[in-house]
């Protein structure tokens, strides 16, 4: 009889199980080789001859987010940018794609200028709406529409099968960013995506000390031959030791995860109570507008990030912020320890954000610690 599949969470904490062949040792040493040994016949029967397109430390990382995900296979890049940046580079000139209104803002701004100077035509579209959807698409010309689920930094949610049957039925492929919701929460492949890309610098790596980025492929294609060729080509590779501290840290992304959604969720139902919140956006709340979707696409928990609108506006928000002690008033998310950040203040101006807004990204602190900071911070 087969052996049952292990859980993915067990993957996750044995990085696959992987031991050193030579020494038995249950951790892969750090390969740091630029170059690699040329065959006396002139061969590389080996499979690896320079360090920019080889290297031996992403291997097990590589793989294990492949499995987290059920891909065929996965890259790593230098960042989150790099890694989407290497999708929409591989399109083929001028083609047209469809991005969310709502979505992490330098990759918005990247788009839209990428479409300005004629590289690409982007449209932004409201990605909650089907309908838009269907109606931005055009089939046989768009080539890739990008979601971004839930998405950065009001957390709506988009409907990954919906858009799967939309892009595919206009013959695009379909991305998503499915960093807010790592693999814990989300497997975008198993409801049509084609394509996965993670700021691997957030949930993956969870300490705030690496900056990376990961695609993954449902399948070994030739587009996915065209991404293998653009971070080469572009050279936008991560380094050794940063691959084994993302490995590292993936060993405890679903504990990680699984902790931060359940404190997510507490501040939540807590702060939708509180005088001086005016509206908290967190998908798992039952009154959210994405929660019935993402009740039935996320899986575990609905993530670590929400955000609340303050009562009083901006200077009210800003001043918030600035009373927090135990979370940290830093940019970024999905580390171990709790950050807060007045949004629109990072995004500047163009941006979709309300002034009142702060997000949330809950670490793995002691919710009650959280909240108490929160409420005396709240005034
Ligand atoms: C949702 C999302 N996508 C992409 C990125 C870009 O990733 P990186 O900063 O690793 O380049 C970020 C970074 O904040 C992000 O939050």
């Amino acid at each position: 009889m087969a052996a049952k599949p292990l859980h993915p969470a067990t993957l996750a904490a044995q990085a696959l199980g992987w031991i050193d062949e030579q020494t038995g040792a249950v951790v892969l040493p750090v390969h740091t080789a630029t170059t690699f040994l040329r065959d006396p016949d002139n061969q590389y029967r080996r499979g690896r001859n320079y360090g920019r397109a080889d290297n031996a430390s992403y291997d097990q990382p590589e793989a294990l987010i492949t499995a987290l995900e059920g891909g065929a296979a996965s890259l790593l890049f230098a960042s989150g940018m790099a890694a989407a940046a290497a999708v929409f580079h591989s399109l083929p000139a001028r083609s047209h794609v469809v991005a969310p209104q709502v979505m992490y803002h330098s990759l918005r701004r990247w788009i839209a200028a990428r479409s300005a100077d004629g590289h690409l035509a982007a449209d932004f579209v409201d990605m909650t709406s089907r309908d838009l959807l269907r109606a931005t698409v055009v089939p046989g010309r768009t080539r890739l529409v990008w979601i971004e689920t839930p998405s950065n930094p009001l957390w709506s949610i988009t409907d990954i099968a919906g858009a799967a049957e939309i892009a595919h039925a206009a013959g695009a492929l379909l991305a998503v960013d499915s960093t807010a919701a790592s693999p814990v929460l989300t497997r975008p492949l198993a409801l049509g995506a084609d394509i996965v890309m993670h700021s691997a610098t957030k949930y993956l790596n969870g300490h705030s000390d690496v900056i990376a980025g990961s695609l993954t492929t449902a399948r070994k294609d030739e587009f996915w031959q065209r991404v293998v060729a653009a971070r080469s080509g572009h050279g936008a590779i991560l380094g050794s030791f940063e691959a084994y501290l993302l490995l590292r840290g993936m060993r405890t992304l679903y504990p990680r995860v699984e902790r931060a959604c359940h404190s997510a969720m507490q501040i939540a139902e807590r702060l939708t109570r509180h005088p001086k919140v005016l509206a908290v956006l967190y998908p798992g709340l039952e009154s959210d507008a994405g929660h019935a979707v993402a009740a039935r696409q996320m899986t575990g928990g609905f993530g670590g990030m929400l955000s609340i609108r303050v009562r009083g506006g901006e200077a009210a928000a800003i001043a918030t912020a600035a009373r927090v002690e135990l979370w940290k008033r830093a940019t970024s998310l999905g580390g171990v320890e709790s950050l807060l950040e007045h949004r629109a203040s990072i995004e500047g101006a163009g941006s979709p954000v309300p002034p009142d807004l702060l997000r949330l990204s809950v670490g793995i602190e002691d919710p009650d610690d959280l909240i108490a900071d929160l409420e005396i911070a709240l005034g």
